[in-house]
C-alpha cells in the first residue's frame, strides 16, 4: 500500500506499513494499538530494521579477510540491545563505565568491547581490565601512563589502540565532528612516535593493537573516509620501519549517515563497507603490510531508522503572523537533537496516514519550556488535536541523549520483533523522578 504521508523507504523502518484503518503499523503491529497500550511519548523500535543494518555491515566487510563490526553504544543502548548485539556475534564500543556495566550484564565477550573515552577515570580503567581480555582505546600520555600502572597493579596486560586525529573532516554539523586538528579527541600524528615509544617502555604491562580515528557522525562522503584510510595506512608502515612493531588491528571509526528527510542523502550500507574495508586493504597492501583485523564502529546507521517516536498531538493554534503550532506531548527531553543540531525530522500523523497532506505547513511544537523546543519545524501533514503523530528517524541519539527537563520522565521503549512487542525500558514514573531527592531536616 502507498504511505501516503510517511517519508521514504529509506526514512522509516523497513516494516512500516499502513493498514486497513489507514494507521501506520510497525513490524505487524498497529501504532494506535501500540499506543493506547503503552502510552505516549513512546520510542518505538524495529528490531528487523536493527538487525538488517548490522547484516549489511557484515555483508560489506565479506572482502575483507578478518573483520569486525563494532556497534557504538552511545547512539542507544541497554539491556535488550547488548542482548541483541550478544545473539548477532558483533562487538560493541562502550564509553563508560554504565555502557560496560550494561554490556557485562548481557554477558558480551570481553575481547568484542572496545572501551573509548578521552578522559577514562581509573576505576573505568580497572572495571574494564577486571572484566576480562577487553581493548582499551587511549586518547593521551597520561591516560597511556595511567593504564600501564592500573595494569601492572592488577597483573594484567592491557590490549591497546591510540585514538590519532587525522586532520580529515567530514561535512556535517560542527558539533560532531572529531577528526579536525584541533579536536579534544585523539593523539596528534606529531605526538604519536612518542606515544608508541612511551608504550613500547610499558611492554610488560601493555600490548600495542593498533590504531583508531573516527571523523564525525552523519557523513555520507566517502572521500574523506579514503584520505585518513591513507593517513591511517602510512602510520602502520612507518611504525613498522620504526619499531618493528606490525598492528594486529586497524579501528576506523564510525560514522555513516542516515536519511532524515527527503533532501539527505541516503548511502547503501553494504555499498558504502564495501567501499571503505576494500580501500583499506589496498591502501595496507600497497604498502606491503599484512592485513590487520579491520574495525568498523557504526551507532547511527544501526539504530537510526529502526527507531520512531509516537506523540499524541495536543493543542493547535495559528498566530496572527500566519505560523501554525501544534503541540505534541513529548519533544526536547526525549529527542534533544532539533534544539541541539538544528537537526530535521520526518512526521506523519499515524492514525490517519491516507489523509491528504496540508497546502501551507505548521510546525510540530515540544510542550518544554524553550522556544527552540520545534521537532519539526515546517511540516505538511495534517496534524489535529487528539491525533498520533509518528517522528521517524529517532532510534540514535535520542534515548541515549534524553533528559528530565521540566521534571518529566523519559518515556518507554517497546521494541517490536518476531511478532512481538515488548517494553524494553520502562517508562519513568514520577516516583522515579523522586528517588534520588533528599530533603536535609532543617528544610521539613
Ligand atoms: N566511534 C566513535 C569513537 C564515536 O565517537 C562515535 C560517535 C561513533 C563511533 C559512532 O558514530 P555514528 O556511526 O553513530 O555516527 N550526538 C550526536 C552524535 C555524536 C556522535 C559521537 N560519536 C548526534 O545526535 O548527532
Amino acid at each position: 500500500m502507498v504511505l501516503v504521508q510517511s517519508p521514504n523507504s529509506q526514512i522509516r523502518p523497513i516494516t512500516a506499513q499502513v493498514n486497513e484503518l489507514g494507521h501506520l503499523t510497525v513490524g505487524g503491529f498497529d501504532t494506535v494499538e501500540l499506543a493506547s497500550r503503552f502510552g505516549t511519548p513512546l520510542w518505538l523500535m524495529d528490531e528487523q530494521t536493527i538487525v538488517e543494518a548490522i547484516n549489511a555491515y557484515k555483508q560489506g566487510l565479506q572482502g575483507y579477510q578478518d573483520s569486525l563490526v563494532l556497534y557504538a553504544g552511545k547512539a542507544f543502548l541497554c539491556l535488550a540491545m547488548c542482548h541483541l548485539i550478544r545473539k548477532l556475534q558483533i562487538g560493541l564500543d562502550v564509553v563508560s563505565e554504565g555502557e560496560l556495566f550494561t554490556a557485562g550484564q548481557a554477558g558480551i565477550a570481553a575481547d568484542r568491547i572496545y572501551m573509548h573515552g578521552n578522559n577514562k577515570s581509573e576505576k573505568e580503567i580497572e572495571q574494564g581490565l577486571k572484566y576480562g581480555d577487553i581493548n582499551i582505546v587511549v586518547d593521551n600520555l597520561s591516560e597511556l601512563n595511567m593504564v600501564a600502572s592500573v595494569a601492572r597493579r592488577l597483573g594484567k596486560k592491557a590490549r591497546l589502540l591510540f585514538r590519532v586525529i587525522p586532520g580529515v573532516e567530514p561535512d556535517t554539523h560542527q558539533h560532531i565532528v572529531t577528526g579536525h586538528a584541533d579536536s579534544k579527541f585523539g593523539v596528534a600524528l606529531e605526538q604519536l612516535n612518542s606515544l608508541i615509544e612511551t608504550a613500547v617502555s610499558h611492554k610488560h604491562s601493555i600490548e600495542l593493537a593498533g590504531l583508531h580515528a573516527h571523523i564525525g557522525s552523519q557523513a555520507h562522503e566517502l572521500k574523506p573516509y579514503f584520505e585518513y584510510i591513507e593517513i591511517l595506512a602510512d602510520l602502520y608502515k612507518d611504525i613498522k620501519q620504526r619499531f618493528d612493531l606490525e598492528f594486529s588491528q586497524l579501528d576506523i571509526g564510525g560514522g555513516l549517515g542516515i536519511a532524515y528527510t527527503e533532501n539527505d542523502e541516503t548511502t547503501s550500507i553494504s555499498n558504502w563497507t564495501s567501499a571503505v574495508s576494500s580501500r583499506a586493504a589496498s591502501a595496507l597492501r600497497k604498502r606491503g603490510l599484512a592485513l590487520p583485523k579491520l574495525l568498523i564502529e557504526p551507532g547511527r546507521s544501526v539504530v537510526g531508522t529502526a527507531g520512531l517516536t509516537l506523540y499524541r498531538a495536543g493543542h493547535k493554534k495559528t498566530l496572527p503572523s500566519g505560523i501554525t503550532y501544534v503541540a505534541v506531548d513529548g519533544g526536547m527531553a526525549d529527542n534533544p537533537r532539533p534544539i541541539t543540531y538544528q537537526a530535521q525530522y520526518s512526521a506523519a500523523v499515524a492514525s490517519r496516514m491516507n489523509a491528504s497532506l496540508l497546502e501551507f505547513p505548521i510546525a510540530l511544537a515540544g510542550k518544554y519550556c524553550e522556544s527552540g523546543d520545534i521537532i519539526v519545524k515546517e511540516t505538511y501533514i495534517p496534524a489535529e488535536t487528539g491525533d498520533l503523530i509518528a517522528v521517524f528517524g529517532t532510534g540514535a541519539y535520542n534515548y541515549s541523549m534524553a533528559s528530565n527537563y521540566n521534571r518529566t520522565g523519559r518515556p518507554a521503549c517497546v521494541l517490536v520483533g518476531n511478532g512481538q512487542a515488548d517494553v524494553i525500558i520502562e517508562r519513568e514514573t514520577n516516583d522515579d523522578l523522586l528517588r534520588h531527592d533528599r530533603v536535609p531536616d532543617r528544610l521539613r
